[in-house]
């Protein structure tokens, strides 16, 4: 009997966790939009961090762009790099657990990206070859803003 009762309470203990984990690593906190995006409710300050890191991307985009046409690989080295793996390890991890996995995916494997383009724009040095990284990388930017919206928490 006592037994039992000990693997009920695991049983529902484990469901409690795998629910938990479900709702935080991959369904996120997510609205269906009427155009068929889904809107990732997040609290007024996490979206104007994600916006921030948004407008990052342009302004690293305009200076690998600006590197690229005068053949200066080092600073286009440089400006990917700014927009790697790095940049990324500063979002709060109760944001996170608001994104959908499909959202997490995706903008890591950004960062993940501009990492290696840095990493072959040093290493041949081939702007040719570099400004065809980007326009793969920038594929999953229009990507993802097919997909997702933002909207502040204190909206609803
Ligand atoms: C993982 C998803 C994702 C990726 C990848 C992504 N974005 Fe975004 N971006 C968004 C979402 C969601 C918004 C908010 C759109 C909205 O609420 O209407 C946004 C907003 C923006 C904005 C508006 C910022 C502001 O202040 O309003 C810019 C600019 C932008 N993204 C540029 C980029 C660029 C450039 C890239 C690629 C290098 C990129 N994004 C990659 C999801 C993404």
């Amino acid at each position: 009997m006592r037994n039992r009762i000990q693997l009920t309470i695991i049983a529902v203990l484990l469901l409690v966790i795998a629910a938990l984990v479900y709702k935080f690593v991959v369904a996120g906190s997510v609205v269906r939009l009427e155009d068929g995006r889904q809107a990732i409710v997040l609290e007024p300050g996490e979206r104007a961090f994600v916006l921030r890191e948004m407008r990052a991307f342009v302004a690293g985009l305009q200076q690998m762009s600006g590197a690229l046409a005068r053949d200066d690989m080092k600073a286009a080295a440089a400006a990917a790099r700014g927009m790697g793996m790095a940049a990324a390890h500063h979002a709060p991890l109760a944001m996170v657990g608001k994104l959908p996995l499909g959202f997490k995916t995706l903008g890591f494997s950004v960062h993940r990206d501009f990492d290696a383009i840095a990493l072959d724009a040093d290493s041949l040095g081939d702007p040719k070859h570099t400004l065809a990284q980007l326009s793969q990388v920038l594929g999953k930017c229009v990507a993802c803003h097919g997909e997702f919206q933002i909207q502040a928490a204190s909206s609803y």
